[in-house]
């Protein structure tokens, strides 16, 4: 604490989180579809932030443990493209572990963590903060799948922005495209990206990360609902309903659902949802890309591939990109 108030220059935070009101619309919207869903960022509130960081040392969620790998053995080759002294931008930070494997390599002048979720990001900035004193360090709460503002501190900085975990995989692909291009463009010509993704590789090791045996992923599920029922007011009975994860091998994607164990009324926002048994909310997708599949949406968004890296296994791979 009293670092962060003797030095207020070096550590602040920007709230920019979308307002209840936006919430509501959008979690409304989406349970009046014909396939009845709730956006996967409303899995993280406090609860969902620490039963994703419990996701990630799950035995069969390799997706963490890949990408750790993958910059540890390659955080040289990554400093010394980027160069130090610029502003790293992260989407998505959650706790911020990752980071810490890039921070001493790169030394960029400031580290802007980018997250929905207010007080994991706030607890996770500030221990960022402490542990690197050199650093300044802005987080931004925010949905970064919408418009939002650099803290303007950061405003005359070369940018690099790292965007790992293969979030990149929640868009559907034309979507990850129009993501990537808007990126290039925020980024400005010689900015670089460095994008974590997970590849397509067999069923069994994809359904096996998402079905986990602990039950953990199925927690974090449903507690989109118990989130919405938060913030929202509604009433959804999160035992009323079980995790399915599914792999569509046609579409290359992961896909989660919540199934009605039976019918169920749900007042949402002053709104009647009905809900028979056996209908499913769909809560995610988890888009997978096969290396030359992705490289060539890069390029299409406007970057090139500077470098691709990949674990032993061929699980994960991670892009340094720079925008044209
Ligand atoms: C954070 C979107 C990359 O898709 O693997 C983990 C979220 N969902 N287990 C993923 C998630 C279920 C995760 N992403």
């Amino acid at each position: 604490m009293t670092a962060i108030h003797a030095d207020p220059g070096r550590f602040q935070l920007f709230d920019q989180k979308p307002a209840t009101p936006h919430m509501a619309a959008e979690v409304v919207r989406g349970l009046k579809k014909p396939q009845k869903a709730i956006p996967p960022k409303y899995f993280y509130d406090s609860v969902g932030s620490r039963l994703f960081d419990e996701i990630t040392r799950l035995p069969e969620y390799y997706l963490t443990r890949a990408e750790t790998a993958i910059l540890k053995a390659n955080r040289a080759a990554i400093a010394a493209h980027v160069g130090s002294g610029r502003c790293m931008l992260e989407y998505g930070s959650g706790s911020s572990v990752k980071v810490r494997v890039l921070l001493e390599a790169c030394r960029p002048a400031a580290y802007v963590p980018v997250d929905i979720s207010k007080e994991h990001l706030t607890t996770s900035a500030r221990a960022v903060f402490q542990d690197h004193p050199w650093l300044a360090v802005y987080p931004v709460c925010a949905d970064y799948t919408g418009p939002f503002e650099l803290p303007p501190p950061v405003a005359a900085l070369p940018r690099l922005c790292f965007f790992p975990g293969s979030s990149i995989g929640n868009f559907d692909p034309p979507a990850a495209e129009a993501f990537l291009r808007n990126t290039a463009e925020i980024l400005d010509t010689g900015a670089c990206l460095i994008v974590g993704v997970d590849t397509k590789k067999d069923a069994g090791t994809l359904l096996r990360a998402y079905n986990d045996a602990a039950g953990v992923t199925a927690r974090f599920n449903r507690n989109a609902l118990l989130h919405v029922n938060t913030v929202l007011g509604a009433n959804f009975d999160p035992n009323g309903f079980a995790h399915r994860a599914t792999y569509n091998a046609e579409a290359g994607r992961i896909e989660m659902y919540l199934d009605a164990r039976q019918d169920q009324v749900v007042r949402v926002n002053g709104e009647t949802i009905e809900i028979r048994r056996g209908e499913a909310l769909h809560t995610e997708n988890s888009y997978k890309y096969a290396p030359e599949e992705f490289v060539a949406k890069a390029e299409r968004a406007g970057f090139d591939c500077v470098s691709l890296w990949q674990d032993p296994q061929h699980h994960f791979m991670v892009l340094l990109l720079r925008a044209r």
